[in-house]
């Protein structure tokens, strides 16, 4: 989005560039022609974007210099460790400190970390995993928008909103026109750097449409493009991929098989799983996770969730909360919780629970991925509460989305109630996504760094 800082290339290697943010080298891979040293570049997951004139790029750096470095100043102050208390469980300081030393904890103390319930003990569970976000990422944070194409899906997966099941949903499918219109607002109006475009299952675009679309918009808007289409088959993910797209988001949903076919008649996990392999193999980037509370799930399957995701190479994790939808077979499923709702105290909302045991995932994400994977915080968990964002970036997390879809789709792509950002306009979003990340101390560079 217009949040976002030009870098200028020192140095170019084969098809590897190293660009330089204010003295800090960071590394990304170029596809474009005409880059040579001494170019300005915007680069975006790990990509080089586009290239931007030496002057729009001077008097953008001119207002970013004094800033970049007072935010990395304010990211450090605010993630600062210390497991110097002398009153905590000891069991507890002894894993938090192994894990603030980057030393790989055992399968039994991840478990332990994700049972926590104290408030006190949990709260130094995310400060140590935003501390391994600051020492490892820096105060980075890519913002990614969404524009979602279609909510017309042929699957029926027992929690969505867009399944097949929901017989109230009004569907919707944009045309291409419109597809392309939303992608130029997104890059020209307001500076995105990397679209998702997705959609339900959808037979109505056939992967030649989707090709052609992906095309348009990576010739006439540079910019990243993720696809999340479901399983679209291997042929179509190559298409694809020719065409232009670069990342997949794609959850698995849950490791476990029994759950995953359980919650999708008809479908397996090793169908899933096949398709981000072959993604990951053909040079896609990987989004990927899964739903946090889904029925039947356990603290072991949520582990095992969490190392299937960095098994799969995600460059980002997307972990995000169950919330039952009101014309789905899950509309009274009540959301598991670990330990169990019952054990905590009366004042804890299901709302507030969930928002604990979601950021309690992301925080134990970071501890296993130190250094490696991006953290999403997702929209469901921006649903559960509006402090949610917040509380995801001070567990590890450095990653957001916006919603760029017309806003007279938005309330249709009904995956979960009440989404946040339903009807925010893009630039209400923008904003208060740029208040967030500046009062954390978080800047919009999301390469990686080369110590
Ligand atoms: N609650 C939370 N997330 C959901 N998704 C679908 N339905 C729900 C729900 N009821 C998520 C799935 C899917 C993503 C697009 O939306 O994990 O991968």
């Amino acid at each position: 989005m217009c949040y976002a800082i030009p870098g200028k290339v020192e140095k170019i290697e084969k098809k590897t560039v190293i660009v330089d943010y204010f003295g800090e080298k960071r590394k990304a891979l170029n596809e474009l022609p005409q880059i040579s040293v001494g170019d300005y570049i915007y680069a975006q997951g790990g990509f080089v974007v586009s290239k931007i004139s030496v002057s729009e790029a001077e008097s953008i750096l001119a207002v970013w210099k004094e800033t970049f470095f007072q935010l990395q100043e304010v990211d450090l102050r605010i993630s600062r460790l210390n497991l110097g208390d002398k009153n905590t469980d000891k069991n507890l300081l002894e894993i938090l400190d192994k894990a603030s030393q980057s030393k790989e904890l055992s399968r039994d103390e991840l478990l332990c970390l994700l049972e926590l319930k104290d408030q006190s003990k949990l709260e130094l569970l995310l400060k140590t995993a935003n501390f391994l976000r600051q020492k490892y990422h820096k105060n980075s944070c890519c913002v990614h928008g969404i524009i979602e194409i279609s909510n017309h899906c042929i699957r029926g997966c027992q929690y969505c909103g867009i399944s097949y099941h929901n017989k109230e949903l009004q569907r919707y499918r944009m045309t291409k026109d419109e597809i392309l219109k939303s992608a130029q607002v997104a890059v020209q109006e307001y500076g995105f750097k990397s679209l998702v475009l997705q959609s339900g299952e959808d037979p109505g675009y056939s992967v030649d449409e989707l090709a052609d679309i992906i095309k348009e918009i990576k010739d006439k808007f540079p910019t990243l493009v993720f696809i999340s289409f479901g399983e679209i088959g291997i042929g179509g993910l190559e298409k694809l991929y020719q065409a232009g797209a670069r990342g997949l988001l794609m959850r698995f949903e849950t490791s476990n098989p029994k759950i995953y076919e359980d919650v999708h008649p008809g479908q397996n996990l090793e169908s899933r799983l096949m398709h981000l392999q072959q993604a990951y193999k053909m040079g896609y980037m990987i989004i990927t996770g899964g739903l946090i509370g889904i029925p039947g799930q356990s603290k072991e399957d949520i582990l095992n969730d969490i190392f299937l995701a960095k098994e799969l190479h995600a460059e980002m994790f997307s972990f995000g909360p169950f919330i039952p939808h009101p014309h789905t077979p899950f509309a009274e499923i009540k959301p598991v919780q670990h330990p169990a709702l019952s054990d905590r105290p009366v004042r804890a909302s299901r709302a507030s629970a969930q928002v604990e045991e979601a950021v309690k995932v992301l925080a134990v994400a970071r501890i296993v991925d130190n250094t490696q994977a991006k953290i999403l915080v997702t929209t469901a968990l921006e649903t559960l509460s509006r402090e949610a964002a917040k509380s995801g970036l001070l567990a590890g997390a450095n990653s957001l989305m916006l919603n760029v879809t017309p806003l007279a789709y938005r309330p249709f792509y009904s995956i979960y109630p009440n989404r946040a950002h339903q009807s925010e306009n893009i630039t209400a979003q923008i904003d208060s996504a740029v208040m967030l990340l500046r009062s954390l101390g978080r800047a919009p560079t999301d390469i990686e760094t080369i110590l």
